[in-house]
C-alpha cells in the first residue's frame, strides 16, 4: 500500500495524475463533517462547486423547489443563500430529499480538484472508521488529501490525515508501508494530539476563527470519532453516500 498526504490542495500539480488513486479529501472544520451530517439527514445530493459564481449558475438550471444553495464566505452564510456551513443548520427537515449546492472556501475547491480520481472520498472525525474501512477494501495507492485554509496548512486536517493513515496502516511502521514523510509526520501528529481532539480543534488557527463567530458547538461535532456512518463519494460531479 502506497500513502501520501497533501498539506494543501495546491500540492496538486497535474489533477489527472490522480487517476489511479483513491483520494481522502479532509476538511475537519467543517466541510468534512457538514457533508457527513447532510448526507445522513437524507440530502440527495451534494454538488461541491469551487466558486459561489458557479453554485449560482448551477443552481439557475435546476426546478426552484429541488435545490438549497450552501456554503460559506469568511465562515458565514453567503448572502442570497439558504444554507451556511455549520452541521446544525443540516438537518431532517431543511436537506431530506434536497440537492445541496455547496459552495465552502476550501473543502469544496479541493473535492472538485480530485475529479479525476479512481474514487473520491470525503473523511473528517465523524466517519473515519467508515471510510477507512472502504479503503482497505478497494484501494492500494492513496493519497489523503488536506484542505487547509486558503492554501496553508491545517493542524486539525494533518491530525486527521495522520489518524486515516494509522488506522489504514494498523499503527505498523514505515519500513513494511510505502508512506511519504507527510504521512510519518502526521501519524506523529495525530498520536500527540489524540487523547483530545477536541482541545486541539479549539486551539487550532481555524478552531480559535470559528469561536469567535460563535460556532464553538461545531468544534465539539466535528471532534466526535464515528458518530456518523456514512461515506460519502464524489463521483460526475455530485458526492453521494455510498449504499
Ligand atoms: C471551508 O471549506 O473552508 C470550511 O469548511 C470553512 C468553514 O469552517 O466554514
Amino acid at each position: 500500500m502506497n500513502i501520501d498526504l497533501y498539506f494543501t490542495p495546491l500540492q496538486i500539480q497535474d489533477e489527472l495524475a490522480l487517476q489511479n488513486k483513491t483520494v481522502i479529501v479532509v476538511d475537519v472544520l467543517r466541510a468534512s463533517t457538514t457533508i457527513a451530517t447532510a448526507l445522513k439527514n437524507g440530502a440527495r445530493v451534494i454538488i461541491p462547486t469551487a466558486s459561489v459564481e458557479n453554485a449560482v449558475k448551477y443552481a439557475s438550471t435546476l426546478e426552484p423547489d429541488s435545490f438549497l444553495l450552501c456554503g460559506e464566505r469568511g465562515g458565514k452564510i453567503i448572502d442570497g443563500f439558504h444554507l451556511g456551513n455549520s452541521p446544525f443548520e443540516y438537518t431532517e427537515e431543511k436537506v431530506k430529499g434536497k440537492t445541496l449546492i455547496y459552495a465552502s472556501t476550501n473543502g469544496s475547491v479541493a473535492i472538485t480538484k480530485t475529479k479525476y480520481a479512481k474514487h473520491s472520498i470525503v473523511a473528517g472525525f465523524v466517519n473515519i472508521s467508515e471510510v477507512v474501512r472502504f479503503v482497505k477494501e478497494n484501494s492500494n495507492d492513496i493519497l489523503i488529501l488536506c484542505s487547509g485554509k486558503l492554501n496553508r496548512f491545517c493542524i486539525e486536517d494533518a491530525v486527521c490525515g495522520g489518524m486515516i493513515a494509522f488506522l489504514l496502516t494498523n499503527g505498523k511502521s514505515r519500513k513494511r508501508l510505502n508512506m511519504s514523510d507527510s504521512v510519518v509526520a502526521s501519524v506523529k501528529l495525530y498520536k500527540s494530539y489524540r487523547k483530545n481532539l477536541l482541545k486541539m480543534l479549539k486551539e487550532s488557527e481555524h478552531g480559535r476563527f470559528l469561536i469567535g463567530l460563535g460556532f464553538e458547538d461545531d468544534l465539539r461535532v466535528a471532534s466526535e470519532v464515528d458518530s456518523i456512518q456514512i461515506i460519502p463519494v464524489y463521483s460526475d460531479g455530485v458526492i453521494k453516500a455510498l449504499r
